[in-house]
């Protein structure tokens, strides 16, 4: 059976509309701008309201991905999200997604691979793509972080914000120049506890105690991630370049996960990458997680920096742990 091609026909993101910027953050915490810029580079991030939920910003941003793209939503074949903070434990925002689209009957399911979730994602999509099983999916990546966020620990309350990105993958056709090239995703589970949602699941379920503890929002032991972090993009990034040929010189653009400035720097040092090869968005949103990579990707081809048949390395790293990497032409 002979394969098929596979491309990302259209991108669209969404944010919240409220900001929350560095200087809000020193109202809440013992912290400073100065200190958040130049560890993080973040500035400001987004930040849902209480009505809001994972599937809300998806439906937003699918919506603008469809409009973009000549494929409609009841030619949706599947729906591939990823999420850690999803509307509920069950059933998957995927399913709920799909019912706002007003369309019944595809397989649509939750992926949770931190903020390596929208690498994960594509990846799965592009199988049942190339395989023939689908025609055209629904990939999105979606995080609100905000409401699983611990505003007593300054360690990590200062670094993630609200968001959703969503994007058309289809066939590409004889001739056409766009296309996942490749895709390489990897996890290492003994380092799962650096970065965890303790409480509300089977090993620990909520009680009184799990809430007053704040073992429901992020914990994560910052400093021995960043120092993974900048090994695993490098080697994600590194790999995937590799072993299709090409090196840094080659890419248009690299779109890393936006944990980080410094841990962008460095994954950029590594494949000697210029700063303008180099797309970053970390001081508008913040850590976004799952949502960071197509959020990125969307702003940079809605302000024209991003051309069709640019030849791009989406990188990313977080929680599991868990890395990836994807190669593509858009
Ligand atoms: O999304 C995927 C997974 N996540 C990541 O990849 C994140 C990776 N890690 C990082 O980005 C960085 O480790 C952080 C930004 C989280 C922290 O930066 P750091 O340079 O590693 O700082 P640190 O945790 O080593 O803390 C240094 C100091 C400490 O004070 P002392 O012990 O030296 O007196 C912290 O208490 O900075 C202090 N600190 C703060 N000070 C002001 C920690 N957070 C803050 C804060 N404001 N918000």
């Amino acid at each position: 059976m002979s394969e098929h091609r596979v491309k990302i026909d259209s991108i669209a993101k969404a944010t919240p509309e409220k900001v929350l910027s560095n200087a809000d953050l020193e109202k809440i915490v013992d912290t400073s701008d100065e200190w958040i810029r130049t560890r993080t580079g973040m500035v400001e991030r987004r930040i849902s309201n209480e009505n809001t939920a994972a599937s809300d910003l998806v439906y937003e941003a699918a919506e603008k991905a469809l409009k973009k793209s000549s494929i409609k939503a009841r030619d949706i074949d599947l729906i591939v999200i990823a999420t850690v903070t999803g509307d509920h434990p069950f059933p998957s925002t995927a399913c709920i997604v799909q019912s706002k689209l007003g369309i019944h009957g595809c397989p649509a399911f939750d992926i949770s691979a931190g903020c390596s979730g929208f690498i994960y994602a594509i990846t799965i999509a592009k199988q049942f793509l190339q395989n023939g099983f689908v025609h055209n999916v629904l990939v999105a990546g979606v995080e609100i972080l905000t409401k699983i966020t611990n505003w007593k620990d300054r360690g990590t309350c200062v670094l993630f914000g609200d968001g959703a990105g969503a994007a058309i993958l289809t066939e590409a056709h004889k001739g056409e120049i766009s296309e996942i090239i490749d895709t390489f995703i990897s996890a290492d589970g003994k380092y799962g506890n650096l970065l965890i949602q303790e409480a509300g699941g089977s090993r620990m379920p909520a009680s009184k105690e799990t809430v007053e503890k704040n073992l429901h929002t992020v914990y994560m032991e910052g400093n021995k991630i960043f120092k993974i972090a900048v090994k695993s993009m490098g080697d994600a990034a590194d790999i995937i370049l590799t072993r299709n040929g090409f090196t840094g010189e080659d890419l248009d653009w690299l779109v890393p996960h936006q944990a980080n400035l410094r841990i962008i720097d460095a994954t950029a040092k590594r494949l000697r990458l210029l700063p303008q090869q180099v797309i970053i968005n970390i001081e508008k949103y913040g850590n976004t997680s799952s949502a960071s990579i197509p959020l990125a990707f969307a702003e940079a081809v809605e302000d024209g920096r991003i051309r069709r048949g640019d030849l791009i390395v989406l990188d990313a790293f977080g929680a599991g742990l868990t890395w990836g990497s994807v190669l593509l032409r858009y």
